[in-house]
């Protein structure tokens, strides 16, 4: 498969094809990403709950989001591999947050990166992007800002908030994003948002009307234990936690039971039956 740059996703965009995204956190989950072909891979900073066991996204480290990306550019990737930036690398100032882009990239050795927020990160976006980083911006809800938001909420419902939704999109086109993540936001308000810009959106619980749609791939792919809550939006597509634990339940009662490993499983020798009496 030819490596996906901006350029094939802007193509795409123009062609009006949607553009699949989806999360990976390490080398494995990169490579069946890849292998199924699509089109983005993002190093979410969602990793911090999926894979590190964390309670929200915002107490993962930026050292340990590098430590992600790293593992996620070793499969060497054709899909575009973007890492986000976590809570706290960024806010300061531009120029925090340019210097944690080029570690990203650097040492993270993705392609480009991503960062929540609306109007407020305009100044941010122009900073990175004026470095020759790519940047995806995050609309809509924004997990890093839960407490202020008062919980993972739905945005953009009612006229203000939609309006507002609309004005953070804009802003942070103009700063040089080339695309923009929409979370949590009525269908018809992202489909309305998407008409408008001239960038891809790329929807997360925001319906079929936007340029293309990310999940996270533990979710969408089933690789986590019963009882889990799961947001309206996601399709369970597989159940890789199930096929997991039937195969670690049947090795455990194979070796229980001495039935793993066979002679196929084992070593053969080199001495004779004489050697070995002998030994
Ligand atoms: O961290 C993440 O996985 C994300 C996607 C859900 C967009 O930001
Ligand atoms: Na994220």
């Amino acid at each position: 498969r030819k490596p996906i740059t901006i350029n094939t996703l802007q193509s795409l965009y123009r062609k009006n094809e949607p553009i699949t995204m989806i999360t990976a956190h390490d080398f494995p989950s990169a490579h069946v990403a890849d292998h199924a072909g699509m089109d983005m891979i993002l190093v979410g900073d969602s990793l911090a709950m999926v894979a590190l066991g964390m309670e929200d996204t915002s107490e993962v480290l930026l050292e340990e989001m590098l430590l992600h990306c790293r593992s996620v550019a070793r499969a060497k990737t054709a899909a575009f591999t973007v890492g986000d930036l976590p809570m706290g690398s960024y806010e300061i100032a531009p120029e925090q947050a340019l210097e944690s882009a080029i570690r990203v990239v650097k040492e993270g050795r993705v392609k480009a990166v991503k960062l929540e927020g609306g109007k407020e990160m305009a100044p941010t976006i122009a900073k990175i992007t004026s470095a020759g980083i790519p940047v995806v911006g995050h609309i809509g809800l924004t997990p890093q800002r839960q407490n202020a938001l008062g919980g993972f909420r739905v945005q953009g419902k009612n006229t203000a908030s939609a309006l507002e939704l609309l004005e953070d999109a804009f802003a942070v086109q103009e700063a040089g994003a080339f695309a923009i993540v929409v979370e949590a936001v009525p269908a018809e308000i992202a489909t309305m948002v998407t008409k408008k810009l001239s960038v891809p959106t790329i929807g997360i619980g925001a319906g079929n009307g936007t340029s293309g749609q990310v999940l996270v791939q533990v979710d969408m792919s089933g690789n986590f234990p019963p009882g889990r809550f799961l947001p309206k939006f996601v399709k369970k597509y597989g159940d890789v936690w199930s096929e997991s634990l039937r195969a670690i339940t049947e090795y455990k009662t194979e070796v229980k039971s001495r039935v793993y490993p066979t002679p196929e499983h084992t070593y053969p020798m080199s001495m004779t039956k004489e050697e070995f009496a002998d030994f």
